[in-house]
């Protein structure tokens, strides 16, 4: 058995390096790759499992520790799960524990996970990489059956959210976009990368839960079988414009003059009747998945979203309570909390109504 401590996470027991992260991104240090805060993270990809029971060949394809890979066959034993990482430093405490767990339906496996994917399919291939799923990709894709599911994390937020625009524009050959849509937009050219990639080999996306949290996004993708498939998922791919000075914005299908960031995926973030499903007992981080569901759950499938503090700063008018302002939004149409950021909401209003609702919302009736 390695040098570690164990822990208990989601009614699994994970032996980990001593040394590991409890938050951010975490390092790539010298040990083997843990990181506490990402309990959330592998809490989701067992409740998507267990909501969709037809899921069973599982490939963890860097697995690590084999936190999620043990979580996986652990808390849903009807799955068969490989635990891969190319590193062998991992292979002792994906040993460990499998052992802790007494499991007979995961196994360990050292090497690329390149190869592993080429070799056979799998129901649900995981890529939780140091970083850009990017290199990943392809591989990804290819070893995941036809009416499979895909699970990537990107943690390179900065290119994504347009701290980095030239890397950006070379990873996901995508421009990326500033100021209050930024983790929208970067999650949205995430899902645009892995559409693009599923065209090539003639298939389509169906997002199931694609969200941003903490210090990365992930994307639980649906794979569609065929040329139409993948047309339409296509289809879906546009722009935003942006101007930070009107607080005007949109999203079209075309590129224009005004429309150039991207391209983004303009569909819905996420499959409501799957997400009805899901079932947060048993997660690690009850409370925080909780809470997460219900905003999932609710919010609106547009890609455009606001932000309180931007409207607040732009109008010169102090900021709303949200649930004031978004009762008040309800009254003439359509708004919801956008889970991006708690000061984030969605709403099928044209700037001038939410303007003038944001002003009465802030208790100022009149304004000039
Ligand atoms: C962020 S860690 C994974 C964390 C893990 N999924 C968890 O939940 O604790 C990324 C892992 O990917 C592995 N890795 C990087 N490139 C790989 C490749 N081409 N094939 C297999 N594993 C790879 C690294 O060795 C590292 O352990």
């Amino acid at each position: 058995m390695p040098e570690g401590i164990e822990i208990l996470e989601g009614g699994t027991r994970i032996l980990v390096p001593v040394e590991h992260s409890s938050g951010g991104p975490g390092k790539k240090g010298s040990s083997v790759f843990f990181n506490r805060q990402m309990a959330f993270n592998r809490d989701l990809s067992v409740m998507l499992l267990r909501a969709r029971p037809e899921l069973v060949d599982v490939a963890d394809a860097m697995t690590a520790t084999g936190a999620r890979a043990v979580r996986i066959a652990n808390e849903l034993p009807h799955t068969n799960v490989i635990a891969n990482d190319y590193d062998e430093k991992a292979l002792p405490f994906i040993e460990a524990n499998i052992a802790l767990n007494e499991l007979e339906n995961c196994e360990p496996r050292i090497g690329n996970l390149a190869c592993l994917l080429s070799e056979r399919g799998f129901d649900y291939v995981d890529l939780d990489p140091f970083g850009s799923p990017v290199p990943f990709l392809q591989a990804a894709v290819r070893g995941c059956r036809r009416r499979g599911v895909l699970a990537v994390t990107a943690t390179d937020t900065a290119p994504l959210a347009g701290a980095h625009r030239a890397k950006c524009e070379r990873r996901y050959q995508a421009r990326p976009l500033r100021g209050p849509m930024c983790h929208e937009s970067g999650l949205r050219i995430l899902m645009g990368t892995v559409a693009r990639e599923l065209a090539r080999i003639d298939r389509g996306m169906e997002p199931l839960l694609c969200y941003y949290a903490d210090h990365y996004f992930r994307c639980y993708i649906q794979v569609r079988e065929g040329a139409e498939a993948a047309d339409s998922t296509l289809a879906e791919l546009g722009y935003y414009a942006y101007d930070p000075r009107t607080l005007e914005r949109s999203f079209s299908l075309e590129r224009d003059e005004r429309h150039v960031y991207g391209p983004v995926w303009g569909g819905r973030l996420h499959d409501p009747e799957l997400l009805a499903r899901m079932e947060p007992e048993g997660s690690q981080e009850l409370r925080r998945v909780e809470r997460s569901l219900t905003v999932w759950r609710r919010e609106l499938p547009d890609p455009i979203l606001w932000d309180i503090s931007e409207l607040a700063s732009h109008l010169k008018v102090p900021s709303p309570r949200i649930d004031v302002l978004l009762d008040a939004l309800r009254s003439v149409g359509a708004a919801e909390r956008a889970h991006v950021s708690p000061t984030t909401f969605r709403s099928n209003l044209p700037l001038p109504e939410i303007e003038a609702l944001f002003k009465q919302a802030s208790g100022l009736k009149e304004w000039s």
